[in-house]
């Protein structure tokens, strides 16, 4: 009774707080990734306050972001240092940023970012890392589809143990597959044309490519990964001719030969003003099972050294583990089977850097945008006179 009386008078005379104080304190919160504070970048929602007692939501960038629990440790840490605010409750969500230009492409407008995964040498592990990757993020809670546009050679449906999977067309548009909640599209799927598949020409193999990309009725997603066949020849051509993407991920293993071929792709890509996103390193190293030592048997660093040279991000690296392999021949990928091992978790990390590069992207296309709007604006009217 005592206590509730005190907590009244000092209530009374505790000095009030102001939504304009809260924010202030509140931009003191920088995002990491995009070197922003939190209130400029409007992750800042539904704010209440009311008499000491403050409510919001910290909508984040994505789901995945590698800073989220840091972010949120940062505002609770500068609400707690404000003595004014007696209750404070915190609802946190994530709404993914679109990392492309939605307004210029009406075909694709539900996808809010499109990943290519390129690299310059066959067998580096595309496959593997796109899925498990088109996993990772799922897991995270984002919205994923995976494009598997090897049309020569397919591998997704085997990977995700959908050999006998198919696609239906409705009204004129392809419904993708689903598998462990994600959207999957292949060549694959149509059984009895795969085997022809190495007769295609190049007009033909990208015109597969446009309706696999424009013509399926992709529900809203916030990741699209598009596992590419190795090299710079009409399917990666294609993906960033025909519509605007968010980026291009390299994968290479750390042997020089397949770094220095990556590099080419990367060339190309650059060319084409597609942004690449970063490098992954697969089949990084081996991991001892009795020791966990990290063995680095194909040499060290060949990623690494290809992020300095270009001046890209280096987003992760992938162990060599004999589980990977069997996972994907057997159509259970490790990000089901094992996810807490070492080699799921690595490709949990390479995702949330991968998100977090798309968020850098975005951030920077709304500045673009912005910026145009307001030269737009400020530009002097065109004389009607005659
Ligand atoms: N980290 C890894 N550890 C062990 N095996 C791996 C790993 N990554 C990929 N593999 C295996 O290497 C082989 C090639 O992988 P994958 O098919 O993903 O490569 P790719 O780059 O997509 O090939 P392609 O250029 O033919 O499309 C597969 O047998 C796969 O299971
Ligand atoms: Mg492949």
């Amino acid at each position: 009774m005592f206590n509730l009386c005190l907590n009244k008078v000092n209530r009374l005379f505790s000095p009030l707080v102001g939504i304009d104080q809260v924010l202030e304190k509140l931009s003191t919160v920088i995002d990491p990734d995009l070197k922003k504070d939190i209130v400029s970048m409007g992750m800042i929602k539904d704010l209440e306050l009311n008499d000491g007692n403050l409510k919001f939501t910290l909508e984040l960038t994505t789901p995945a972001c590698p800073f989220n629990v840091e972010i949120e440790d940062d505002v609770r840490k500068v609400i707690g240092e404000m003595s004014e605010v007696k209750n404070f409750d915190l609802n946190v969500t994530a709404k993914v940023m679109e990392g492309r230009s939605l307004d210029e492409d009406t075909a694709m407008n539900t996808v809010k970012n499109i990943i290519g995964v390129a690299s310059g040498k066959g067998g580096v592990g595309k496959s593997t890392v796109s899925l498990n990757l088109a996993l990772a993020l799922s897991q995270t809670g984002a919205k994923v589809g995976l494009l598997d546009a090897d049309i020569y050679g397919p591998s997704i449906p085997l990977m995700l143990g959908m050999k006998d999977g198919y696609m239906e067309v409705e009204d004129n548009k392809l419904q993708p597959a689903e598998s462990h909640g994600i959207q999957v599209v292949s060549f694959g799927f149509f059984a009895e044309q795969a085997h022809q598949a190495a007769i295609y020409r190049g007009p033909i193999i990208s015109g597969i490519l446009k309706q696999f990309l424009v013509d399926t009725n992709w529900s809203d997603l916030d990741y699209l990964i598009v596992d590419l066949p190795p090299g710079t020849g009409d399917i990666p051509l294609t993906l960033a001719q025909t519509i605007p993407i968010t980026g291009i991920l390299v994968v290479t293993t750390p042997q020089d030969v397949a770094s220095n071929v990556a590099v080419k792709a990367i060339g190309m890509f650059e060319k084409l003003n597609v942004p690449i996103i970063g490098v992954v390193e697969n089949m990084s190293h081996f991991i001892c099972p009795n020791c966990s030592d990290k063995h680095y048997i194909f040499g060290d660093g060949g990623a690494k050294k290809i992020s300095e040279q270009f001046n890209i991000p280096f987003l992760g690296e992938i162990p060599l583990n004999s589980g990977i392999m069997s996972g994907s021949d057997l159509g259970k990928p490790i990000m089901i089977t094992s996810p807490e091992s070492p080699s799921a978790t690595a490709f949990k990390t390479a995702a949330k850097n991968i998100a977090g590069q798309c968020s850098i992207i975005a951030s920077r296309l709304q500045e673009e945008m912005a910026s145009e709007n307001t030269t737009e604006e400020s530009a002097p009217e065109a004389s009607t006179s005659n």
